[in-house]
């Protein structure tokens, strides 16, 4: 950690309009200035910089932030480096970021006891007293290679062998405590964290070890067993094998449920496989397949539960922009049992035949209608055609029509005019919508992602972001508003850990300045900042307006999804109706 007092006198040297002026010809208008965004092309300059409150932000492409975020974006740097960069700039030296609070070093010396242990766990598998780790391992098929390849290991039966092994290595308990491979006791006693486990190392980019993933042998306890979080680990933020999938040929990854249908997936030829990290999916994963690779194979369990986690994965993946495939496996419950039943040349042409997202949705809705019957076909038609509305590509949309009106026997004409009228009138809503969002959000500007979560949100997104700039423009409302609502009650993601980031600084009685919110923040998100102080120039932010904001957002707690209310009786729904005219009051 930079120490704050060093960020503030870098703020000062680093004055945003010297900074970005030696980059961008700025030209004065008003209080502000303007230029040719550096970050798109463009021929009349959307590209602003506010001196006022050091930010600068681009109407044309979103791009926005304090001046450690131009920086980062203009050098493609880090945050650190890029405070280094300016830091030089300023002639000013960056402090040794270990002499600081001794974070850095307990992060080298965790690094170092995980891959030690790992090595530890390692040799008992292969050459420990307890051969029925390495017996187990290859009854499930792996060979020797395999084992080696991703470093598998065995963690004995006793409470203090690793323990006492990295003690003789010269680590404190407390370091081993930090790296979680040992727990602390309620008498203050340490003990090994995983006892009797198939040990599965988690490696990041870099090659280190950042946590393990233990798999019960016999007896009782979880199943797997995981590392928690610690300084060196965020298990949202990882994934497993993703150390050797990145170096992939293939262009797409595999993502499969667990470490062993990794492993099977690998050993079976393909170099492209990842896991969560005993997590469901999280945002921040899907984003980072989507950096590597523009198509992604969902390879979960065939259960009730990989099919949910399925559509919670699809749902991640359509903000990301990747390409979607859903491979749904025949006759087992997971790859790792299917490649051991059928062999690898068969998972080969599952993967090759694996189908899109819609043929997954199209799949799901058959089960769910009896298709024997007239009545579960007409229902499944009513879904079926609302699916095809919502795809845009016409070919696409043929192709999907033509086939399932013929194994339905029906009418492919009559299905085809459904859809269309379905597309009329949807497209008829859209547009009303729009005019009435009468400023669009910039996040849908040139080369943005689109973010279908605040579209659908569009109502309470709009009323974050307001109380969101509310809050930057007045951080002495912190009280007033912290004691009606919190950053869990936003309704959409981005808000929230937005709010959630000024939140935890005025807690503390911190600032809020734009330096010191990119020491928080990503630049995305530092981007969102600009753009709503970008759109306060010039309006006052009252609390009236706060207080409107989070009767508003509070409201999405009581509304009910469609499926919900399609499922209500009708007292209840007159219930229900009543409670949300009561709340606009
Ligand atoms: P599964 O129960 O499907 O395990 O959990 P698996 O990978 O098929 O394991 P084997 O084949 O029985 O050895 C899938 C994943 O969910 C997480 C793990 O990441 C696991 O790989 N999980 C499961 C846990 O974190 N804890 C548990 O207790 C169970
Ligand atoms: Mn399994």
């Amino acid at each position: 950690m930079i120490p704050e007092r060093f960020i503030e006198e870098l703020k000062y040297r680093s004055d945003i309009e010297q900074v970005i002026s030696s980059y961008v010809p700025l030209k004065r208008t008003g209080r502000n200035l303007k230029g040719l965004c550096p970050f798109h092309s463009e021929k009349t300059p959307s590209f602003t910089v506010y001196p006022e409150n050091q930010s600068f932000y681009c109407f044309g492409c979103g791009a926005g932030g304090d001046v450690v975020t131009f920086i980062r974006k203009i050098e493609n740097l880090e945050y650190v480096e890029a405070l280094r960069f300016l830091a030089q700039r300023a002639g000013m030296t960056l402090p040794e970021e270990a002499r600081d609070d001794g974070t850095a070093l307990l992060r080298t010396k965790i690094l170092e006891i995980n891959r030690e242990s790992a090595r530890f766990f390692f040799d008992q598998l292969a050459h420990g007293p307890d051969r029925r780790a390495i017996a187990y391992l290859r009854g499930r098929g792996l060979s020797d290679k395999t084992i080696k390849r991703f470093g598998l290991g065995y963690a004995p039966n006793t409470f203090d062998s690793l323990k006492n092994h990295l003690k003789g290595k010269g680590y404190s308990f407390e370091e081993m405590a930090a790296a979680a491979v040992v727990g602390k006791g309620k008498n203050g006693g340490y003990y090994d964290m995983f006892r009797d486990r198939v040990m599965f190392p988690i490696i990041d980019l870099r090659g280190s070890v950042i946590g393990f993933g233990g798999r019960v042998l016999e007896g009782d306890g979880p199943k797997y067993l995981n590392s928690p979080d610690t300084l060196v680990f965020k298990k949202t933020r990882n994934l497993f094998a993703m150390n050797i999938a990145k170096n992939t040929k293939e262009g797409s990854l595999i993502l499969a449920e667990g470490y062993m249908d990794v492993i099977s997936i690998h050993q079976a030829g393909f170099d492209n496989a990842v896991a969560s990290l005993g997590t469901s999916l999280t945002a921040e994963q899907a984003r980072l397949i989507s950096q590597y690779v523009n198509q992604v194979i969902i390879a979960y369990d065939a259960d009730g539960a990989g099919q949910k986690a399925t559509r919670r994965a699809i749902s991640l993946f359509e903000e990301t922009g990747v390409k979607i495939r859903v491979l749904s496996i025949p006759d087992a419950k997971d790859p790792d049992e299917y490649i051991k039943k059928f062999g690898p040349a068969r998972f080969k042409l599952l993967l090759e035949g694996s189908a899109g997202a819609v043929d997954f949705e199209i799949a799901k809705l058959r089960q769910k209608f009896d298709l024997e019957t007239a009545d579960g076909k007409v229902a499944f038609l009513k879904e079926f055609c609302s699916l095809m509305a919502g795809i845009n590509s016409p070919v696409e949309r043929d192709v999907y029509i033509i086939r399932t009106a013929q194994e339905l026997s029906v009418s492919k004409e009559a299905v085809a005019d459904q859809v269309a009228a379905l597309r009329r009138r949807r497209a008829g809503a859209a547009e009303k919508k729009a005019r009435r969002d009468i400023r669009p959000y910039s996040e849908s500007a040139a080369g943005q992602p689109r973010d279908l979560e605040r579209s659908r949100n569009i109502r309470y997104a709009l009323a974050e972001d307001k109380l969101i700039t509310t809050l930057l423009k007045h951080p002495d409302f912190y009280d007033a508003i912290a004691a009606k609502i919190r950053p869990e009650q936003f309704v959409t993601q981005k808000n929230r850990e937005l709010f959630e980031a000024l939140w935890q600084r005025l807690q503390n009685r911190q600032d809020i300045g734009m330096m010191s919110l990119s020491a928080l923040l990503e630049p995305e998100q530092m981007a969102r900042v600009s753009y709503l102080l970008a759109s306060a120039e010039g309006v006052a932010y009252t609390m009236q307006e706060a207080e409107d904001c989070m009767k508003t957002i509070l409201e999405y707690q009581s509304v009910k999804t469609p499926d919900q209310v399609a499922g209500m009786s009708n007292e209840e729904w007159l219930e229900y109706a009543k409670s949300l005219a009561a709340n606009k009051k």
